[in-house]
């Protein structure tokens, strides 16, 4: 027998402003056909003035320990995903903990961009198959429209706001790929390529937040070769096949890079969930969004396999199979 860590419950929270491409062409220079041709996206949701990344946070997490059934007395473990903190500290898992935690369990932001999720998942697994906890909600949250140039076209229009989460919880497995749970994550970071995806400013540096730069085609390149790479590891090991998977639940950034690591894969584009049509890029928050969409519309059903991928500032990347 070994502990394995099974997603009890999901949850999203979206806000309610959505922008369309049509409407972001007033605001900068470029048009619907553009945006739709290069990324796929056609509208992303926008946090409303006064409402913070702790506020989406909190709604997601919430939806997620109604679905588990559990309440905030029976978590052991709160993270959250950010790289759109609140504040500069407290982390922003202090501000959910106040509200939907319980006081005195360790709560901690991780910083891993878009990879914060997978990051995330894979340090809840290892506290929960160490026996350290047996409950832990895992939240990936974030207001990127706070974050970007709005002068510059080549990024603004590719990210924006919201929150996903799960909630999981310790139960015994036979240690083989018919368990339910996280069988394996994969995390990888390379930081040589820091001046790839970044933020131009920061505490230590400029004493502010900076905003979004990234070198779009580079980020591209090695995306789709990063990707491929690490859902194969997820994969392998476990002693499995990419037919045995049901769903690939990936980060979503743009539907060239998910079309593309699909067809690597082998995998058939009704396999993709995806959702960067309607959400743009979340970060962090993106993952756990296109889970709770693939399980609220019946796509996803409890048994499936999983496969999660991301790829992020950093660089950072990885990947975790779950049977759902
Ligand atoms: O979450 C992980 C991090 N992010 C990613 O994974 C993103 C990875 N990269 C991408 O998704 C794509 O590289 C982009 C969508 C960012 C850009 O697509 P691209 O096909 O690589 O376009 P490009 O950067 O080569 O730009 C092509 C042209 C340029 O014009 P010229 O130089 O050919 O005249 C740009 O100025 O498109 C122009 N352009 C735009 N035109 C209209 C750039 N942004 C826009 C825009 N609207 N928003």
């Amino acid at each position: 027998m070994i502990v394995r860590s099974v997603i009890l419950g999901v949850g999203a929270y979206l806000p309610a402003n959505i922008v369309s491409n049509a409407e972001l062409s007033k605001r900068v220079d470029t048009t619907d056909e553009w945006i739709t041709e290069r990324t796929g996206i056609k509208q992303r949701h926008v946090a409303a003035e006064g409402q913070f990344t702790s506020h989406l946070a909190i709604e997601a997490g919430r939806a997620a320990m109604e679905m588990a059934g559990i309440k905030s007395s029976e978590l052991d473990l709160l993270i959250v995903a950010t790289t759109t903190p609140d504040n500069t500290f407290p982390a922003t898992a202090a501000k959910v903990q106040a509200v939907i935690g319980r006081p005195g369990i360790p709560a901690f932001d991780i910083q891993a961009v878009c990879s914060g999720f997978v990051y995330s998942l894979a340090v809840a697994d290892n506290f929960i198959k160490t026996s350290q906890v047996k409950t832990a909600l895992v939240i990936g949250a974030e207001t990127l429209s706070r974050f970007l140039d709005w002068t510059d076209r080549s990024s603004c229009v590719l990210f924006g706001d919201g929150a996903g989460a799960v909630v999981l919880q310790a139960a015994e497995g036979q240690g083989t790929s018919a368990d339910r749970g996280v069988l394996s994550t994969h995390l990888h970071s390379d930081g040589r390529y820091a001046d790839i995806l970044y933020a131009d400013g920061g505490v230590s540096s400029t004493q502010t937040t900076g905003l979004l730069r990234m070198k779009g085609k580079e980020v591209f390149r090695h995306a789709v070769v990063n990707l491929a790479d690490t859902a194969r590891e997820a994969v392998e090991a476990n002693g499995v096949t990419f037919a045995d998977v049901d769903w690939l639940v990936p980060h979503q950034a743009n539907s060239r890079i998910l079309d593309s690591t699909a067809e690597k894969l082998g995998l058939s584009a009704d396999k993709v969930i995806v959702t960067v049509d309607k959400h743009a890029n979340t970060s962090a928050a993106s993952i756990p969004l296109a889970l709770h969409q693939g399980v609220t519309d019946g796509r996803i059903k409890r048994g499936q396999l999983l496969l999660m991928e991301t790829m992020g500032g950093g660089f950072t990347w990885g990947s975790a199979l779950v049977r759902f």
